[in-house]
């Protein structure tokens, strides 16, 4: 891959990027100023799945930065694209992807891309395969709007909402916990929340219910950034236990890779555990931890109506970072 400053996850990079980008995104909370810092520079966005928070945050990110932002959403006002290589193109797909980048890629001066997992070819999603084919045909640099296995814009906002509440991370108890939710949802926000906590030296604890594991290499990764940050990593089946102490309670449904490729037994089996679901009483057993989700979320399903509402929650705080954070990013992808 070129030496271009791409950003699929964090993990991937120095730590002295990754502790830059969340500076980055407190000072930008705090001083909430526009700027021109990025004048004259644009950034193009791809929307293969839907978007609420990623999308209006980098567009009013790039324009508070003094830059132009254009979101398309592949399909809808654009050609179709084909994806697969050799291919003979004689069926719906108008385009090429190698194409579509590679004119994208000479028009603006950053592209985002925002495609989830496919849910039908675990190695395929873990691998990143589209991303990467996306990201092979790009001369400028690529932002991960959220891919198969990590949300970086969704990370770094994260780490600064937990950096601004908490001050020192070190030996503070994250604990992130499975939830229900009637829709088998991708791994890349749980993933990206692990490797990210992980990495601020917290004592993270994953709360699951048995056949619902973090894939493992990113579990070892997340051992090691702990180990080396003063952390520490455990994975438990018990919810209430798991959050009895939290300082953080961050909840997320994720899908179960034991049956990546079959709905109908992964919908079973998810529906065991429709009891997890944090609650009212759950928050009063933390540290006067506070409640996180990315959202959009299912009330009532992953967290009680009352958690949203009470004080714990710093869900709406987390969301405003994501507008803090895209700018960061946009200072790491054009080196500003
Ligand atoms: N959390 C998050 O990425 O929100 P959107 O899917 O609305 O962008």
């Amino acid at each position: 891959m070129s030496d271009l400053r791409h950003l699929i996850d964090w993990h991937l990079l120095d730590d002295s990027v990754w502790e830059r980008a969340i500076h980055g995104a407190l000072r930008y909370r705090r001083d909430r100023k526009w700027r021109t810092t990025a004048a004259g520079r644009s950034i193009g966005m791809l929307f293969f799945n839907p978007s609420l928070r990623t999308r209006t945050s980098m567009e009013l990110a790039a324009v508070q930065l003094g830059a132009h932002a254009t979101t398309l959403t592949p399909g809808q006002g654009t050609w179709g694209f084909a994806w697969e290589k050799g291919l003979k193109m004689d069926g719906g797909e108008a385009e090429h992807i190698v194409e579509a980048v590679g004119v994208l890629s000479r028009y603006y001066d950053a592209l985002g891309v925002r495609l989830f997992a496919s849910h039908t070819d675990l190695q395929k999603d873990r691998d990143e395969v589209m991303l990467r084919t996306f990201i092979e045909a790009s001369s400028v640099p690529v932002v991960n709007l959220e891919s198969a296995f990590y949300h970086p814009c969704q990370a770094l906002a994260d780490a600064a909402t937990i950096v601004d509440r908490l001050g020192e991370t070190r030996g503070k108890r994250f604990v992130l916990t499975w939830a229900h939710h009637p829709k088998a949802l991708p791994m890349a926000v749980p993933n990206s929340a692990l490797l990210m906590a992980s990495r601020l030296g917290m004592d993270v604890v994953v709360a699951r219910p048995e056949g619902y594991d973090l894939d493992g290499g990113i579990m070892e990764t997340a051992i090691g950034q702990a180990a080396r940050a003063g952390g520490s990593v455990e994975v438990v089946s018990e919810q209430a236990a798991a959050i009895d102490g939290a300082d953080i309670v961050y909840a997320k449904a994720w899908a179960s890779m034991e049956v990546y490729d079959d709905p109908a037994a992964e919908a079973a089996k998810r529906h065991r555990h429709a009891d997890w679901r944090v609650t009212a009483e759950h928050m009063r057993s933390t540290n006067d931890g506070a409640f996180m989700h990315c959202l959009p979320v299912r009330r009532g399903v992953v967290v009680d109506d009352a958690v949203l509402e009470g004080a714990q929650a710093i869900h709406l705080d987390q969301a405003e970072y994501r507008l803090h954070a895209q700018k960061a990013i946009l200072d790491y992808v054009w080196n500003l």
